[in-house]
């Protein structure tokens, strides 16, 4: 398929990448040039504009941050320019709200596709695609959501697809504070890393296990900002609060990645540790 990735961080280049792997042509876009980086020589072309990038393709995707970003592309430059034959994707986590306005904005041409999984995971083909919106469209983007990943979860409308993604993402935001806490309980009464590695090993879910050796070191390199997660926790509490229910601990979670991210917006997740006072054994 001809297919144009608009958004160039992390999670866009990974999926860039993968359907450049999966034999796609694929041109990408970046706000900011020159972040396509390997890309261009795994064989993308880097448009210059959104016009040059979405001329012609069968798909356009974005993977944006946040609604901003997606309403600032899609509601802006790119509605005028979408043919007619071609569907819209995005990857973006965002609100349900926006995902339901562009559902409107593009008609039949939307599809709501967030992303459960790291960049590295994206690019092994191992993410887990949340596919929302109307299954001829859905049908019709087969040969790239199989490029994608052999994990996908269908959903009637495109917010049911964004509820799914925030639902993953307060757990998984919510756990690793809760691991980041009680590795602190356990150090400050003398256990060891490899003590709470063995005692907990068999006690959490296992995407929050993947996380025990960064919440430990308290690293701040990794894959998913604080700036992003404390984005998810807000859409989190806004959905839910849309339908009159409070998260008052989600709120404090929320609170919690935007104080890291205070002086750290690019640290991963698992910086949130260094509110506890101890990054290293
Ligand atoms: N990282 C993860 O592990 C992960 C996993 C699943 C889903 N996600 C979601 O995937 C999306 C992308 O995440 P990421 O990790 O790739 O983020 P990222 O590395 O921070 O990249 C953000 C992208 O958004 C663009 N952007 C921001 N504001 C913009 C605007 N107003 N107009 C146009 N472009 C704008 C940036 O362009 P510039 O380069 O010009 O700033 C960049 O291309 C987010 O919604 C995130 O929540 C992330």
């Amino acid at each position: 398929m001809d297919i144009a990735v608009l958004g160039m961080g992390k999670m866009g280049r990974a999926l860039a990448g993968r359907l450049i792997d999966g034999g796609h042509r694929v041109r990408v876009w970046n706000r900011t040039k020159g972040r396509a980086g390997q890309l261009v020589s795994a064989g993308a072309e880097e448009a210059q504009s959104i016009a040059a990038a979405v001329d012609g393709v069968d798909v356009v995707v974005t993977m944006l941050a946040d609604d901003a970003a997606v309403r600032a592309v899609a509601l802006g430059e790119l509605r005028p320019l979408m043919g007619s034959a071609t569907v819209y994707v995005d990857c973006s986590t965002v609100s349900p709200a926006l995902s339901g306005a562009l559902s409107e904005g593009f008609a039949d041409r939307f599809v709501a596709m967030p992303v459960l999984g790291s960049p590295a995971a994206v690019s092994a083909g191992q993410a887990v695609l949340l596919v929302g919106g109307a299954a001829d469209r859905i049908d019709r983007l087969g040969p790239m959501i199989d490029s994608l990943s052999e994990t996908v979860r269908r959903y009637d409308t495109a917010p049911l697809a964004l509820t799914a993604k925030l639902t993953n993402n307060m757990l998984l935001l919510s756990g690793v504070v809760a691991l980041a806490e009680a590795f602190a309980v356990g150090r400050s009464g003398g256990l060891r890393d490899d003590q709470l590695r063995d005692l907990l090993a068999t006690s959490v879910a296992p995407g929050l296990r993947n996380r025990f050796d960064s919440v430990l070191a308290g690293s701040p390199e990794g894959w998913w900002t604080v700036v992003l997660g404390a984005k998810d926790a807000g859409l989190a509490i806004e959905t839910a609060r849309a339908a009159g229910v409070e998260l008052p601990s989600a709120e404090v979670v929320r609170q919690l990645y935007e104080a890291v991210a205070t002086g750290h917006a690019d640290a991963d997740i698992a910086f949130v540790t260094d509110l506890y006072g101890r990054t290293t054994p």
